[in-house]
């Protein structure tokens, strides 16, 4: 299959690319960088640096003998979508180009208007593009578990039966986010359920949660292949975070109670979520929905398991708990239902001590270069 992967340079974007071209398909990533200019701005540096995609590619075709066709410039922009298109000639699209962080969105009018206007802009973009040039493109969306927020039922699989006054329908189940990142997200869903109504699009939305881990089948020996390791305030996620404050002998930072519960996924489970859904698609004029999540944890799980995991390396760690900087219940109902990439044959990697010991060595080896600064910034929600 001829692969697109928009957002190519990113945490997922990259080791997707690597994933898919090993896997035999023909792949090609587009991505203008947005996020290493962010990254810079709010000086926020990742982990450790990492080539440009021209150097990736370069890298990866030396080692494994696949290509990867690359694309620079915003997808905002009408030119650069279609030149994507009309050059590359996709069967399937994996969007994941927007801005991902939450607290960057919350940040303040600036960081708001860029993360509503990228989003959406290159979501629509891409529908636009997919009528013009080939209506049948399967599009893959990356979405995430916070568009449901935390309701206190069931949450189902992307859609619910509803039975009103002796009627019965099916419709999106209903969303509720917690940041403006997370409204955009739901906005994505609405225009692509829209144009799926409208122009018959065949769309999987993979409702994902906070992915962990760096390693994946095709980068474990080579360092220069490694994706993005973000463990600041804005751009990390939890796990990632917990893991660096440990090896930096900084407290683990629990935001108020700890009990708020979300479906993690280690990265070798995200690329494999992807692929299986690419090589299952839906069929033209559906929206099939997925909720991409291997097992849910609070806060306090997360902390109690990474704390043990650096005591047995004689790590020294103390959990504290912070006035929570967003508004958000921190003690809740949480029942997602998961089955349908199960169905389509994912075998999860689960959260064991020997993955969190291959996380903390890893870091380890790093960290003359964590700056403690940049771990807690207090980005209010309100
Ligand atoms: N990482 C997670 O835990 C997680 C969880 C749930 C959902 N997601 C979603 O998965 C997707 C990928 O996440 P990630 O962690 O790899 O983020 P990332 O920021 O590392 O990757 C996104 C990439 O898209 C690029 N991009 C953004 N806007 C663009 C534009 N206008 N034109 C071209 N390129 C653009 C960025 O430069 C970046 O390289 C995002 O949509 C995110 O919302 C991620």
């Amino acid at each position: 299959m001829r692969i697109l992967i928009l957002g190519g340079d990113g945490y997922l974007g990259w080791p997707t690319a690597m994933h898919l071209s090993k896997h035999g398909h023909d792949v090609a990533v587009a991505d203008n960088y947005l996020k290493r200019r962010l990254a810079e701005e709010e000086r926020v540096p990742a982990l450790y640096p990492v080539p440009e995609l021209e150097e990736k590619a370069r890298l990866w075709e030396s080692v494994s003998g696949f290509k990867v066709k690359v694309f620079t410039g915003d997808l905002q922009e009408w030119d650069v979508m279609t030149t994507v298109f009309r050059e590359f000639d996709p069967e399937a699209v994996v969007h994941y180009a927007e801005q991902p962080s939450a607290p960057y969105s919350m940040l303040n009018r600036k960081a708001a208007t860029l993360t509503l206007h990228n989003n959406l802009g290159v979501t629509f973009n891409l529908i636009q593009a997919a009528r013009q040039f080939n209506p049948e493109v399967h599009i893959v969306k990356l979405g995430t578990m916070g568009e449901y927020g935390t309701p206190e039922i069931d949450i189902e699989e992307g859609w619910i039966d509803i039975e009103h006054k002796g009627r019965r329908d099916r419709f999106l189940y209903p969303r509720q986010a917690g940041s403006l990142y997370h409204t955009t997200k739901i906005m994505d869903t609405d225009l692509l359920w829209f144009y799926v109504r409208i122009w018959d699009l065949q769309v999987t939305d993979l409702m994902q949660g906070p992915v962990y881990g760096m390693y994946t089948c095709e980068n474990e020996s080579l360092e220069d292949l490694l994706p993005f390791f973000c463990y600041d305030e804005i751009f990390g996620t939890v796990l990632n975070r917990f893991v660096v404050q440990a090896v930096a002998g900084y407290p683990l930072t629990v935001y108020g109670k700890g009990g708020q519960t979300r479906g993690y996924l280690n990265i070798k489970d995200t690329l494999n979520c992807v692929r299986l859904s690419l090589e299952h698609p839906p069929g033209k004029g559906k929206l099939r929905i997925f909720n991409q999540f291997t097992e849910t944890f609070s806060v306090n799980d997360l902390a109690a398991k990474v704390s043990e995991a650096a005591g047995s390396l004689g790590l020294n760690v103390e959990i504290q708990t912070i006035n929570n900087p967003r508004k958000e219940k921190e003690e809740h109902y949480y029942n997602p239902e998961h089955t349908g990439l199960l169905d389509l044959g994912l075998q999860p990697h689960y959260l064991t001590d020997d993955i969190l010991l291959g996380m903390l060595e890893f870091v380890k080896k790093h960290e003359k270069s964590i700056r403690k600064d940049i771990i807690f910034k207090g980005i209010s929600w309100t």
